[in-house]
């Protein structure tokens, strides 16, 4: 990427989703399942304040390095996406702007339908096919089932299990699980499932 504009990725579809920046008339509806204790549960950033979220949002489709989107379906919100551009790590020189993070959110009564995975599928396609990123990763707590099963069923591969490595209000020291992807798997992966 090195400092190079680069076009968005949304809007994208898959099946009954559609995936695309979110917008000032989105703020509502993310924040009220944003901040819904069965959704943040495994959240680092439990709530969120409604001001910050809505700069947060309004400000993602003006930056070089944030490519969340919302995911609707049937013309409502149903989950959000979460794409940093990031610098991979080495010696001084090495290629900026390389490298993604991905992450997600599904609205508790849309839970379990299959949202989770696409998102996850569609955030791994934006990041590889559309930004041209070379490696995605992705972190969440070992004890969030769900979101490990998402991470393995999108297709990432585990890479590090970290012990006791993140604080959790009502569980205490939770061990945490990183997976990643790079682009050369992603393409592999691809000619196996289409
Ligand atoms: C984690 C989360 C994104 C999963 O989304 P989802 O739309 O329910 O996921 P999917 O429907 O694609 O299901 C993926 C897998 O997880 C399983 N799963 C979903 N919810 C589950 C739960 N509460 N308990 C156990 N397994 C669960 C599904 O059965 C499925 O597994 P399978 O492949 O064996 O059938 C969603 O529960 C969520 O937003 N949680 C709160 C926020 C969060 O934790 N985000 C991730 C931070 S790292």
């Amino acid at each position: 990427m090195d400092g190079l504009p680069v076009a968005s990725p949304w809007p994208a579809t898959a099946s009954d989703l559609l995936f695309r920046e979110a917008t000032e008339a989105d703020v509502e509806a993310l924040l009220a399942f944003r901040n819904d204790p069965e959704v943040n549960r495994f959240m680092v950033r439990t709530h969120v304040d409604p001001e910050d979220l809505r700069r947060e949002v309004l400000a993602s489709p003006m930056s070089p390095t944030d490519y969340s989107c919302v995911v609707e379906r049937d013309g409502h919100v149903v989950a959000m996406g979460f794409l940093d551009v990031v610098d991979g790590a080495g010696q001084p020189g090495h290629p900026r702007g390389t490298d993604g993070v991905i992450g997600y959110v599904v609205r508790s009564d849309a839970a379990r339908q299959g949202v989770g995975t696409a998102t996850a599928s569609a955030l791994l396609h934006a990041a590889f096919e559309r930004l041209g990123l070379r490696r995605v990763t992705a972190r969440a707590n070992a004890d969030n089932v769900a979101s490990v099963r998402v991470l393995e069923r999108a297709g990432m591969r585990r890479e590090r299990y970290a012990v006791q490595a993140l604080w959790h209000q009502e569980l205490g020291w939770l061990d945490e699980v990183e997976y990643a992807l790079l682009a050369e798997e992603w393409t592999s992966l691809r000619r196996r499932t289409s």
